[in-house]
C-alpha cells in the first residue's frame, strides 16, 4: 500500500512538474515576436508623425512616434474580442466595436471592457524604415 502511495505521490508531482513547464514554455513563447515578422519595414520613419501614428493594415500592426526620433509598435487587435482599433489620435487608439481606449504609446487599457493591454513588437529604425526586430 505504502508502495503505491509513494508511486502515485510521485505521479502527482511529475504531473504538475509537467504542468509547470508547459505552461511557463506557452507563456514564453506568446512574448516573441513571431517569425514572419522580424526584419519587416513597417512604414518610413517620416510617414510617422511626431505625437501621431500609422496603422499597418496588412500586418494588422500600428506604429506612433511618441516624441521625436521614438518609435513604437502595437498590434492593432483588440485585446478585449479582437476587432481592429483605429488610427492614433490624440494619444489614443479606439476600438469601434465596444468602446474600449488603449494608450497608443504603452499600450496600457484607459478605458475597458478591454482588460489586458495591446501587444508591443519591438522595432528599430533601419535606412530610414521602422523594422521589426
Ligand atoms: S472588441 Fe474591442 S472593445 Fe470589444
Amino acid at each position: 500500500m505504502s508502495q503505491n502511495l509513494s508511486r502515485r505521490a510521485a505521479l502527482g508531482t511529475f504531473g504538475a512538474a509537467g504542468l509547470a513547464s508547459v505552461t511557463a514554455c506557452g507563456a514564453g513563447q506568446g512574448r516573441q515576436t513571431p517569425q514572419n515578422l522580424v526584419g519587416k519595414e513597417l512604414v518610413k520613419a517620416a510617414d510617422v508623425p511626431v505625437g501621431g501614428g500609422k496603422i499597418i493594415g496588412e500586418h494588422k500592426i500600428f506604429v506612433v512616434q511618441p516624441s521625436e526620433g521614438v518609435f513604437k509598435a502595437f498590434s492593432s487587435v483588440c485585446t478585449h474580442q479582437g476587432c481592429g482599433v483605429t488610427a492614433p489620435r490624440d494619444g489614443k487608439v479606439s476600438c469601434p466595436c465596444h468602446g474600449s481606449e488603449f494608450d497608443a504609446a504603452t499600450g496600457e487599457v484607459l478605458k475597458p471592457p478591454a482588460k489586458a493591454k495591446l501587444r508591443e513588437y519591438p522595432v528599430e529604425v533601419k535606412n530610414g524604415a521602422v523594422v521589426v526586430v
